[in-house]
């Protein structure tokens, strides 16, 4: 067994790689989506103005996402203690997308091996490369601009193991494509919208323009798989959607960025406590309620144009608090 850095671990990942002799097209959309993917390469080095950003003064995420916003714990801080506390819960935040890059990268370089398609397998590729581009562009913002990172929460890295770890390559599609990029999506688009960072917006747009290629991968390949499988087989590619949506969702909580500027045990304890109320109660401040909505509507269309929403799956999605789109928006 290789001995292994202390930031880094191993996750067994043994599936069949399926060998094609049939390389001519085989699917004309995917072979098109490939051709976009070869059209819009980008190179992070040269196309992003790394001069421009990240004024003194300035805040990445909207202060609207941090869960004190608008409560006494924010109304007693003086504006430099808000900024630096923006710039830790947005490195936190930052750090989780940039761990989700490096998974896709590794995962879609598994499904290539694994896709029988010669069309899929041409794509991955290219999204092999699209990730690897993200995985360095968000890893160059936060050490060379920002100066901090987090580590990967112990759910978010359970959940990515356990896509890496499924030897079927739709399963591992449903965790990355259908689940965990939709909710990348909403992240990214909230920041290239309303970052107040000139330059975290830029490379946002950039990385969204490659995600909704990544989607359509998604929607390409998996409505003709999910017809193929039997009833227990479409049950298990629901469960595992529902579970991926749970890993992305649950324990995400930034405790190290309060710790780093000053909060007590006590006061951080106080935190989860009111977040944890506010997500009870559906009392969100209109960003988190704008990304919310975002995410649940997306994912739930997803899940419905590929087939997998069943009254099981929308039981299971419930209990998540993810609903209906028309009945999500009368919420908000
Ligand atoms: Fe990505
Ligand atoms: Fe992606």
């Amino acid at each position: 067994m290789q001995k292994l850095p202390s930031h880094a671990h191993e996750v067994p990942a043994n599936g069949p790689a399926v060998v094609t002799q049939f390389l001519d097209v085989e699917t004309p959309e995917m072979r098109s989506l490939y051709e976009k993917a070869k059209r819009d390469q980008w190179n992070a080095s040269s196309d992003i103005d790394w001069d421009s950003g990240l004024a003194p003064d300035c805040g990445i995420l909207p202060d609207g996402l941090i869960d004190i916003y608008g409560t006494p714990y924010w109304e007693r801080m003086s504006a430099a203690e808000r900024l630096q506390l923006n710039r830790h819960f947005s490195a936190w935040r930052i750090s989780q997308l940039m761990y989700g890059e490096q998974f896709a990268l590794m995962v879609c370089g598994q499904i290539a091996n694994a896709v029988p398609g010669i069309d899929a397998k041409f794509f991955m590729a290219t999204q092999v490369m699209d990730e690897a581009r993200h995985s360095e562009v968000l890893a160059r913002y936060l050490y060379e601009k920002v100066g901090v990172t987090y580590p990967l929460t112990s759910n978010l890295s359970d959940m990515f193991d356990r896509v890496l770890e499924t030897p079927l390559w739709y399963l591992k599609t449903v965790g990355t494509q259908l689940v965990a990029e939709t909710l990348a999506v909403s992240l990214f688009r909230m920041l290239a919208d309303h970052s107040p960072d000139p330059l975290i917006s830029q490379i946002c747009r950039r990385i969204l323009a490659d995600e909704s290629r990544h989607m359509g991968f998604g929607m390409l390949s998996l409505p003709e798989q999910v017809t193929e499988l039997s009833d227990r087989e479409i049950a298990e590619a629901e469960d595992f959607a529902c579970v991926a949506t749970a890993g992305l969702l649950q324990g995400q909580f930034p405790q190290e960025a309060y710790e780093a500027v000053g909060f007590s045990k006590a006061e951080i304890h106080d935190i989860k406590t009111m977040r944890r109320t506010a997500a009870e109660k559906n009392e969100y401040v209109a960003f988190r309620q704008y990304f919310k909505k975002d995410f649940h509507t997306a994912l739930w269309s997803n899940m419905d144009k590929v087939g997998l929403l069943s009254r099981r799956a929308i039981d299971k999605l419930g209990t998540m608090g993810i609903c209906a789109p028309e009945r999500s928006a009368a919420a908000a």
